[in-house]
């Protein structure tokens, strides 16, 4: 069965339509990359899931269960997670409390009272720093972190709550070439824990990291499947890969 699935979800926005009845689904621990030109719904899909705008029609089920009409803080509770193009790291806090942050907001406070739970959650922080090379800056305040680094503690965060399928738009917009590689290998282990669906600009780090691929163009669907055949597909090639 199918974790996330889109069925005929269109957006409009007054005389817009931004979103034009996608058919869309992603399977557990499934890699699936989102491309298409500037303004070709992307951003909106990715928002249709996570809640923060309702579809104009059509429906989003997660584990086969409709949430079409939750809040994103049920949507979280359900198993999703979404990383923004705007950041959400606390500039003013260490790297380290943003990320506690994160994993609070998933703990109970009675729970977080007790010392046994605190020196857990604390080597919960860790390891996540860990996984994302940030174990060092941990004491640093986040607003010094690199944009690079800034990305990744937001992925961190969005990955605390240890969601089914975490949501991702642009990771790697001004990222260095060298960032950019080093975020395809800090996604690439997540596979055992969750699914992703990711927009990026980036093809060859599309192609590195999904297993399958859509492409929007104008609101539509125009292809999607396994990353090979899509890249292949004389309409997408005509519609978004020979100006892209
Ligand atoms: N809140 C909004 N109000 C009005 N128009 C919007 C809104 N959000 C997005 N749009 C429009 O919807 C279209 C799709 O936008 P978006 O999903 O951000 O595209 P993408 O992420 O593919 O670049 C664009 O024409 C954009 O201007
Ligand atoms: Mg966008």
């Amino acid at each position: 069965m199918s974790l996330l699935e889109c069925r005929q979800v269109s957006k409009i926005f007054g005389a817009l339509t931004a979103l034009d009845h996608a058919d869309l689904s992603v399977k557990p621990n499934e890699f699936h990359g989102l491309i298409g030109p500037n303004g070709s719904g992307k951003s909106t899909l990715l928002k249709c899931i996570a809640g923060a705008e309702i579809p104009t029609s059509g429906s989003v089920l997660l584990s086969g269960v409709d949430i079409t009409g939750l809040t994103p803080a049920e949507r979280a509770e359900a198993g999703l997670s979404l990383k923004f193009q705007i950041t959400a790291v606390l500039a003013e806090l260490s790297v380290y409390d943003n990320v506690l942050l994160a994993q609070q907001s998933q703990s109970s406070w009675l729970s977080l009272m007790r010392s046994r739970s605190r020196g857990a959650l604390h080597e919960r922080v860790m390891d996540t720093l860990q996984r994302f090379k940030l174990a060092d800056r941990a004491d640093d305040i986040a607003g010094t972190l690199s944009h690079g680094q800034q990305q990744w503690l937001e992925i961190a965060m969005a990955l605390a709550r240890e969601p089914k399928l975490l949501l991702l738009d642009e990771p790697t917009a001004g990222m260095s070439p060298q960032e950019r590689r080093a975020t395809g290998e800090l996604l690439a282990p997540m596979r055992e824990r969750c699914s992703l669906l990711i927009v990026e600009h980036d093809l060859d780090f599309i192609r590195d990291i999904c297993d399958s691929l859509t492409v929007l163009d104008q609101g539509q669907i125009v292809a999607s499947g396994r990353t090979q055949d899509v890249q292949e597909d004389e309409r997408v090639k005509s519609a978004y890969l020979s100006h892209a």
